[in-house]
């Protein structure tokens, strides 16, 4: 597990968070007009360099007659040869070989023409451009003379238990690159990084530089799955065959984005069981801008590239500096994208979130925004306490509205003081009242951002992102600070500290809601302004993770008006996110099964709100928008002030059964058996509890037709041998249903539901017997 090798090397839990180490310290060193004034980072960026431990957890051997390096993980085997040009080549990435079989020794490939030259169509981990090479370069350097040629061989490698380290070098510079590799036991995921050195006696410009680069086994029979969407219609589950040519994914907008996110998975075009076949997969772990090229060559190699993106970028290195890339994850399944998404699950659980491998559980959770909006005071928020606390809500959040002069979306995003009218004591009566009401208190914030009208912004306009002179382009009434910046990454620090050192805040919904334009840094050097892109997010990262070392009980949900900022780097940091402000039951539906084609449910905050819903106008039951919610994170967002006794009673009720399977949910393993979308008229999850005594499937029927039955439920991941009862949560299977049957009834003879109607749901466990 990732994670053992940081908790052994971090004397603080949190710093293992963040993906750069070694260059923002010689960096921050080197210009004082970054140097940290109150506080260091530089800390924080240092410890994680250590030394590294023994894991006996994943194999990696090396064949010194073949110069062969094998890494083998749970059900994946990773080959990697150097070659007589003393490339670095990928061998194999698959599934598991046998111990026996031999790997030869890598060849470079022989060039099929002069036009097609062995440099361009050899399988490389990581390639720097130059040469003859045409396709998408790991690395591209400018040298102060104005050559850009990087030719990068093979020089050393070093083994560290389940990490392995290949450094290269420049054919006639002093240009290093290190690889770094380190296999999770548990899902046989890889996670790759590579640092670049400049040894040089001159600082060289990174005009492009990736993680990583995969080669999937040669073919031409692939298909690329990949997730797009924007504000409120975010994770679409996208298909398409991959042809000879290049698929660009990416976000140019200074942090995730949800018109794209860092995720991809690569199947056979052929395979149509979500449940069988290779699948191929990764993801990013970054925040910032970033791209991921998806590259069919005219060999018919397919190759996956990515990192930061390369569009608008530049970093100097000065020399003896080192720049440390974001981790790229590439895992494999042999189970289909379904086995595929719950390997990514998995990781996340035991490897990525803050306090892995025994992350806590999702508190059921209360939301102020869609029953206020701004509209935030002591009173109005206490009686609404009173009302979550009284269905089994633990832990209550004020949204939006709080302070400054915030009335509206216009005024006050940056100046984090309490509000004096809507809060005459401060927070602390309201949090001490949600406390003894046996809640936790969560608060949001935007600290990114600020509003032209603010306290703020009058005193520091030049805190902004922007150009010197040129139009600032206001979102949402709103800029972006420009947090690359020492004095501002301070400022919002310590504005948040002092609100959580004053206050007693257990958790902190960080938003985000918008992108960036303008992406200026005036006070910088013309040829060092783009490192802004960069700089920023190491500091965003740089302040949670702080935060989370000074108040170690502090969780954090990242929010981006919806699902514009998840990705596996602002989950190191992170407890929970919020996928999308579309809260519409029945379209959460599709929402939440493309989220899980890349993360878990563990951490999907899903909101019960009001209906009809102010989305679609579409009025769904209160049992349907429970049952659509409890398949991940259960929240509640509807105004309480609103409900019925009989509201209260059937959500008391849901939120009940809900802590009796949560665990199921949000640590178990998911089987989507129906999915949403493409014209379905149905949706099928199901969940197994990691020690296989718990299952449970939520079913839902947009609208019946022509009197067909729901479809019968084929379950799976079950033991086949053991005995399973069965228990209704909502609604009704069939009456020929039996109480108990073996794992094989349930998952070959199956079960059938009675759903009939528009907008219907049901939800069932089944509870293994005592061997
Ligand atoms: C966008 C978030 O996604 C909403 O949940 C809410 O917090 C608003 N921002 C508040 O401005």
């Amino acid at each position: 597990m990732f994670n053992a090798w940081f908790r052994r090397h971090s004397a603080v839990l949190a710093l293992r968070a963040v993906p750069f180490h070694s260059n923002p310290v010689s960096r921050n060193a080197r210009r004082r007009s970054t140097r940290i004034a109150a506080f260091t980072f530089a800390a924080f960026f240092v410890v994680t360099a250590g030394a590294r431990a023994q894991s006996q957890d994943a194999q990696i051997q090396y064949d010194d007659a073949t110069g062969v390096f094998r890494i083998d993980a749970a059900d994946t085997t990773y080959a990697i040869g150097i070659n007589e040009a003393k490339q670095v080549q990928t061998l194999y990435w698959g599934k598991r070989l046998a111990t026996s079989d031999h790997l030869a020794a890598a060849h470079a490939e022989r060039g099929a023409s002069s036009f097609d030259p062995p440099l361009d169509t050899t399988p490389h981990e990581y390639v720097g451009w130059g040469g003859p090479l045409y396709v998408e370069p790991d690395l591209k350097i400018t040298f102060p003379d104005g050559n850009r040629d990087l030719v990068l061989q093979y020089v050393s490698h070093r083994i560290d238990g389940n990490e392995l380290f290949i450094r290269m070098k420049d054919v006639s510079s002093e240009v290093y690159v290190t690889l770094d590799y380190q296999a999770d036991a548990e899902t046989g995921i890889l996670r790759r990084s590579a640092e670049i050195e400049d040894r040089t006696d001159a600082p060289v410009t990174i005009e492009q530089v990736f993680s990583a680069t995969w080669n999937l086994p040669r073919g031409t029979d692939y298909r690329l799955r990949y997730l797009t969407g924007r504000w409120a219609a975010e994770w679409n589950v996208q298909e398409q065959p991959i042809h000879p040519g290049k698929t660009v994914l990416e976000s140019r907008r200074g942090s995730t984005g949800a018109q794209n996110n860092p995720w991809f998975a690569i199947d056979h075009v052929s395979s149509n069981d979500p449940e069988h076949g290779s699948v191929w997969f990764g993801a990013l772990a970054w925040s910032g801008s970033w791209e991921i090229t998806v590259e069919q060559d005219q060999v018919q190699q397919v190759r996956v590239s990515g990192g930061p993106n390369s569009f608008d970028f530049a970093y100097k290195l000065e020399k003896g500096q080192t720049f440390r890339t974001p981790y790229f994850y590439g895992g494999y399944s042999s189970e289909g994208i379904g086995g595929a998404s719950r390997l990514m699950h998995r990781l996340e659980i035991d490897s990525i979130l803050p306090r892995a491998p025994h992350p806590p559980l999702r508190p059921v959770l209360y939301n102020s925004w869609e029953a206020t909006e701004f509209n935030v005071n002591e009173a109005g928020q206490m009686a609404l306490a009173e009302k979550a606390a009284s269905i089994g809500v633990e832990r209550f959040v004020m949204d939006d509205g709080w302070f400054g002069e915030r009335n509206n979306d216009h005024a006050g995003l940056g100046d984090w003081k309490v509000n004096p009218q809507k809060f005459p004591h401060g927070l602390q009566p309201l949090i001490d009242k949600v406390h003894g009401l046996g809640m936790s208190f969560g608060l949001w914030v935007e600290p990114e951002m600020v509003n032209p009208n603010s306290n703020l912004y009058r005193q520091h306009p030049d805190w902004a992102l922007n150009f010197a002179g040129r139009p600032r382009t206001e979102e949402r009434n709103q800029l972006v600070l420009n947090l690359a910046r020492a004095d501002v990454r301070d400022y919002v620090f310590h504005a948040l500290d002092k609100l959580l050192s004053e206050n007693a805040i257990d958790f902190l919904k960080w938003d985000y809601n918008r992108n960036w334009s303008e992406p200026g840094w005036p006070q910088r050097a013309p040829e060092e302004e783009k490192e802004v892109y960069v700089d920023f997010v190491r500091n965003v990262y740089g302040i949670m993770a702080q935060l989370r070392a000074k108040y170690p009980r502090l969780e954090i949900e990242s929010c981006s008006g919806g699902g514009s900022r998840v990705d596996l780097g602002v989950m190191h940091l992170t407890d929970e996110v919020w996928p999308s402000d579309n809260t519409d039951a029945f379209d959460r539906l599709l929402i939440q099964n493309g989220f899980t084609y890349a993360y878990t449910p563990g951490v999907m905050m899903a909101w019960v709100t009001d209906s009809p819903t102010w989305v679609n106008h579409r009025t769904l039951s209160l049992e349907y928008r429970f049952l659509s919610s409890m398949q991940g994170s259960l929240g509640i967002g509807a105004n309480l002030n609103n409900w019925t006794p009989e509201d209260f009673a059937t959500a008391k009720k849901m939120v009940a059964q809900y802590k009796t399977i949560r665990e199921t949910v949000q640590r178990g393993s998911l089987y989507r058996l129906i999915e949403p979308g493409n014209g379905s008229e149905q949706s099928v999850t199901q969940y197994v509890s990691r020690d296989g005594a718990q299952t449970v499937v939520f079913a839902f029927l947009h609208s019946s037709r022509e009197r067909y039955p729901f479809p019968r439920i084929y379950l799976r991941g079950l033991d086949p041998a053991a005995i399973y009862r069965v228990a209704e949560l909502d609604g009704q299977v069939t009456k020929d249903t039996p109480a108990e049957a073996s794992g094989a009834w349930w998952m070959q003879h199956g079960i059938d539901v009675n759903l009939q109607g528009d907008f219907q749901a049901a939800a069932f466990e089944l509870r293994r017997g005592e061997k």
